[in-house]
């Protein structure tokens, strides 16, 4: 390879940019990873001391169908970051349409999460939140670090599917079909 300079890509009067440039560069990077549609899931578990953990995620995504694998990152700015270690058991529990308000909440910091919010007793006592599209009970079958993340890859040992229509995220926004 030679040390050339890399030709400047521009498409539609648009300029490719390194993400990590400047400030500007980095406001981009997260409107343009913003720019794939998710659906939403909320990822449970519980402390040592028998406290409810949840968190909003949509970084969430299928990884293995033999062994059955899931796959999802967690910030490590977030208190939960300490949880979902490999002695945890935690549930996915794929939001439906019109559970937008407990997206909002489960990702707020600081206040009770679960208040107002209906729960069914899952598997080793990890609450499920009531009406999702999906279940996935998991025990934590790895953990790497990944930049500001780790990335928690999920085995799956119980599933359910509701068949229900999911909600979405695209763009900052929640949406529906
Ligand atoms: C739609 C959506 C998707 C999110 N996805 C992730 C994610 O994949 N990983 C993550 O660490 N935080 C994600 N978050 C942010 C967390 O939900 C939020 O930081 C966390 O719940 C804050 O609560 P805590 O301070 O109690 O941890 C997401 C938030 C929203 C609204």
């Amino acid at each position: 390879m030679t040390n050339q300079a890399i030709k400047p890509l521009v498409f539609e009067g648009i300029t490719a940019v390194d993400p990590a440039a400047d400030e500007a560069a980095r406001r981009e990077f997260r409107r343009c990873l913003g720019q794939f549609a998710t659906g939403v899931t909320v990822m449970t578990t519980m402390t040592p001391d028998s406290a409810r953990v949840g968190m909003t995620v949509n970084s969430f995504n299928s990884l293995s169908l033999d062994p059955p694998l899931i796959l999802w990152s967690i910030a490590n700015t977030t208190p939960a970051f300490q949880c979902f270690q490999p002695q945890d058991p935690f549930a996915v529990n794929v939001l439906a349409s019109g559970q937008e308000t407990w997206a909002r909440q489960m990702a707020r910091s600081g206040a009770d999460k679960f208040q107002d919010i209906s729960v069914l007793d899952g598997r080793r006592g990890i609450p499920l939140l009531h009406g999702c599209v999906a279940y996935l009970e998991c025990d934590v079958w790895a953990r790497y670090p990944g930049g500001d993340h780790d990335i928690i890859v999920g085995h799956v040992k119980r599933m359910l599917n509701t068949g229900k229509d999911p909600l979405l995220f695209h763009n900052g926004a929640f949406r529906s079909f």
